[in-house]
C-alpha cells in the first residue's frame, strides 16, 4: 500500500529523496524558497510548491484536502542553533506552524526533524502540547546520522508521532536500525570520483570548525556536522593557533570540494542543484536531511506500518515482574514472549489507552482463534506490562536513551 506523504520546509529534497526511496509517495511539498523549490523540482519532479507556510489558513485546507498518510519536514532551527541566550521568534514559530498543519490534516503519522536543542524549547513544548492533544504518540530520538548510511556525524532530533500508540513506540525500532559502526569518509571513498584525488592522497581533510572545536581528520573518521561553511579554507587565525588533536596540520589536509560535501550529506553524484548559485547549493546541502538517514527512517516507519516490527520490552518489566508479583525466571520469560505475541497479532501497534489495546485484541481473527487460556494469558501479561509502563519511574532507560548515550560515547 502506498502511503502518502505531504512534506513541509521540503528544502531542495534530501527527506523527500530518502523517503521516496523508502518506498513513500510524495503528493506535495512546500517550501518558500524559490531556489530550493527549484532544485526539488528538477530532481524530485513537480510536487513542489512555492508557499509561505506561516499562512496557514491558506495552507491548512489545502494540506487536509489532499489526506496525506504522512506529514513530514524540518521546519527551520536557526533560532534553536544559535549560541547562547535564544530568541524565538518567526523562524521557531515554524515548529508550531508544523504542528497546527498536523492536527489541522491529522495524518496517521507525521516524522519532523529539527536540531537537538529545539527539544528544550518553548516552541517545541507549545508544539508538542498541540500532538499530544489531537491523538498522537510521540517517538522523540536524537539520531547520529554516522549510524545511518552517511560519514558525518550530525545529531538531530527526529519525533515520529503516530495516531493512538504510546509514547516511544518506535525507539527501539530506530536503534535496531542503526549501523554497528559510524561509517567513515574512507568508506565514502571506496566510490572514488574525478575530485576525490587529492582527499585520498592527503589523508586528511579540513573543515570548519565549531568556536574552538577540532578542524582536521584523517578518512577513518566521519566528517563533523556539515554547516554552509564547511568547506572553507582554514582561516589564518586557526593556522596560527590549531587544535591540539589535529592530525596534521591544517595547511596540509586536504580542503573538501561542494561535490564532496554533497556526497558526505548523502546526496547522489548525479543530484543536479540548477543554477542557483554556489553559496545557495552550499546552505541547501547544509539544511538537508541525508536522504540514506531519511531512507532509514522511513524503512523502520513503513516496516510498522506493515506489522513487520513490534517495539522491544523493556529489560526492567522482567525485574519488576519479579520484584512486585514474585514471578520466578520462568514465568518472567513468559510473560514477556506473551506481550510480544499480543504485539505481533495486533501488528506492532501500542495504545495510549490499555481499554483499547484489549478491545483491539479482541477482534484481531488469529487471537479468537486461540485457546481460552491463551487467550486470557495475554490479556494478563499486556495488563501487567501496562501497569508497569504506567509508572515513569519504570521507563527511565528508554531506547532513545540508550542510543544517546552510545552516541555520546562515539562522538
Ligand atoms: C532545514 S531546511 C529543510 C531541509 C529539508 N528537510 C531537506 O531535507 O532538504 C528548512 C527549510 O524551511 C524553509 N522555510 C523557512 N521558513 C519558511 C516558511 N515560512 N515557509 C516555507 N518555507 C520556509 C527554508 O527555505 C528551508 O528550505
Amino acid at each position: 500500500m502506498e502511503v502518502r506523504v505531504v512534506e513541509l520546509f521540503c528544502g531542495a529534497g534530501g527527506m523527500s529523496l530518502g523517503l521516496k526511496r523508502a518506498g513513500f509517495e510524495i503528493v506535495q511539498a512546500y517550501d518558500f524558497w524559490d531556489k530550493a523549490v527549484e532544485v526539488y523540482r528538477k530532481n524530485l519532479g513537480g510536487p513542489a510548491w512555492q508557499a509561505d507556510l506561516k499562512d496557514i489558513f491558506r495552507i491548512g485546507p489545502m494540506v487536509a484536502a489532499l489526506a496525506p498518510d504522512m506529514i513530514c519536514g524540518g521546519p527551520p532551527c536557526q533560532d534553536f542553533s544559535a549560541a547562547g541566550e535564544r530568541i524565538e521568534g518567526e523562524r521557531a514559530a515554524m515548529t508550531k506552524a508544523f504542528a497546527m498543519l498536523v492536527c489541522v490534516a491529522r495524518p496517521r503519522w507525521f516524522l519532523m526533524e529539527n536540531v537537538p536543542r529545539a527539544s528544550n524549547s518553548k516552541a517545541w513544548a507549545d508544539a508538542r502540547a498541540m500532538l499530544v492533544r489531537s491523538g498522537y504518540g510521540l517517538t522523540e530520538s536524537k539520531l547520529n546520522a554516522s549510524f545511518y548510511g552517511v560519514p558525518q556525524t550530525r545529531k538531530r532530533l527526529f519525533v515520529i508521532g503516530r495516531l493512538g500508540e504510546q509514547d516511544e513506540f518506535l525507539a527501539s525500532a530506530l536503534a535496531a536500525a542503526r549501523t554497528s559502526q559510524p561509517m567513515t569518509i574512507r568508506s565514502m571513498l571506496a566510490q572514488m570520483h574525478p575530485d576525490d584525488e587529492t582527499l585520498a592522497r592527503v589523508g586528511a581533510f579540513f573543515t570548519r570548525p565549531f568556536y574552538t572545536g577540532r578542524g582536521v581528520r584523517t578518512l577513518d573518521e566521519s566528517a563533523p556536522s556539515v554547516i554552509r561553511t564547511t568547506r572553507e579554507v582554514p582561516r589564518p587565525h586557526y593556522l596560527a593557533r590549531p587544535h591540539p588533536d589535529d592530525p596534521v596540520p591544517a595547511s596540509g589536509a586536504a580542503t573538501l570540494t561542494q561535490g564532496q560535501v554533497a556526497r558526505i550529506q548523502g546526496f547522489p553524484t548525479d543530484w543536479e542543484w540548477a543554477n542557483v548559485g554556489s553559496r545557495a547549493v552550499d546552505q541547501m546541502i547544509a539544511n538537508a536531511v541525508p536522504p540514506p538517514l531519511a531512507e532509514a527512517i522511513g524503512n523502520v516507519i513503513l516496516a510498522r506500518e506493515g506489522g513487520k516490527t513490534i517495539p522491544e520490552i523493556q529489560g526492567r518489566f522482567g525485574l519488576w515482574l519479579g520484584e512486585t508479583r514474585g514471578f520466578s525466571k520462568a514465568a518472567v520469560r513468559n510473560a514477556k514472549s506473551r506481550v510480544n505475541r499480543a504485539r505481533r497479532l495486533l501488528g506492532g501497534k501500542t495504545f495510549s489507552d490499555g481499554a483499547l489495546e484489549l478491545a483491539a485484541i479482541e477482534s484481531v481473527e488469529g487471537f479468537m482463534k486461540l485457546p481460552t487460556a491463551t487467550r486470557s494469558d495475554l490479556r494478563k501479561s499486556l495488563r501487567l506490562y501496562r501497569e508497569w509502563w504506567a509508572e515513569p519511574t519504570n521507563r527511565r532507560a528508554r531506547p532513545s536513551e540508550k542510543v544517546a548515550a552510545v552516541e555520546a560515547l562515539a562522538a
